[in-house]
């Protein structure tokens, strides 16, 4: 008879036959995270050699670069601003973060969009700022429940992807990662089904290919963690997590790291 760990071996080698890829891992840390506890954090995950990017709030992003660079971390703001500097109290600016040496740049969280009044308007100008600043930019995109509900999910999906990615050339979208999170799934523990994240990036993928000519990478956020990241990760239209409340606690962002390296 063959033991369990040995079966579970199996499973996960024939797996990593068939899907060859390596997922990516991104931490969006939103307000939380001091510096003590970030550090602690890296201290706890190490050196890693998989695709990993971290949003830390601003603070502990430039006290920790250094920290999350030595590791082989990628990192980068949760926000930014489109202009490089001037009287806009308590924005922060393209040459800060570059300072910094960050190489990713999130752009257009719900939460943003939600609390801060961030539009699609602004959203564009960001984007087209991020990239053609060197960055990748990591742009959010997802619908509300009652989008969801109503089946008008995939206007809204189009219409975020048409109105923050307008102008920008072919070469430029080599520098656009697309975070789908469903709002209604962003901390709720509750992330959505494989069959909703199957369909909606598959979706995503072939509207891409319409109106772009190509497919961008797309990362799945909303209550990604531990225990559904291997069923998620192992859909072939699903490039990586975009994690929030999974990503603060260091044993679980480990166990999703080792997962993205055997998916
Ligand atoms: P949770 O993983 O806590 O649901 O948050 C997802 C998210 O908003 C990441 O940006």
């Amino acid at each position: 008879y063959m033991n369990i760990t040995s079966l579970d071996q199996m499973i996960h080698d024939t797996v990593a036959k068939y899907l060859k890829k390596q997922l990516i891992v991104a931490g969006n840390w939103k307000m939380n995270m001091t510096v003590q506890e970030g550090m602690n954090f890296l201290e706890k995950i190490g050196n890693t050699d998989a695709n990993v990017i971290i949003f830390p709030p601003y603070t502990t992003l430039a006290l920790l670069a250094g920290e999350m660079r030595k590791r082989g971390i990628h990192y980068g703001p949760q926000n930014f601003h489109f202009l490089d500097k001037g009287a806009y109290t308590g924005e922060i600016s393209i040459p800060m973060i570059r300072e910094l040496g960050c190489g990713f740049l999130l752009a257009g969280h719900s939460e943003r969009r939600q609390y801060y009044n961030e539009t699609d308007d602004i959203l564009q100008k960001k984007v087209v700022k991020g990239v053609s600043s060197g960055f990748q930019v990591v742009l959010c995109i997802g619908e509300n429940l009652e989008e969801r509900k109503s089946g008008k999910w995939r206007n809204r999906l189009a219409e975020q992807m048409i109105l923050d990615l307008k102008d920008l050339g072919h070469h430029e979208l080599d520098s656009v990662l697309i975070a789908y999170e469903p709002v209604w799934a962003i901390g709720t523990g509750v992330s959505a089904s494989i069959e909703e994240i199957e369909e909606t990036h598959c979706f995503l993928k072939a509207f891409m290919r319409k109106i772009f000519g190509r497919e961008l990478p797309i990362l799945y956020g909303g209550s990604v963690n531990e225990n559904n990241a291997l069923k998620i990760g192992a859909c072939s239209v699903v490039d990586g997590f975009l994690i929030g409340g999974a990503s603060l606690d260091p044993d679980k962002f480990l166990k999703i790291i080792e997962i993205s390296k055997r998916v």
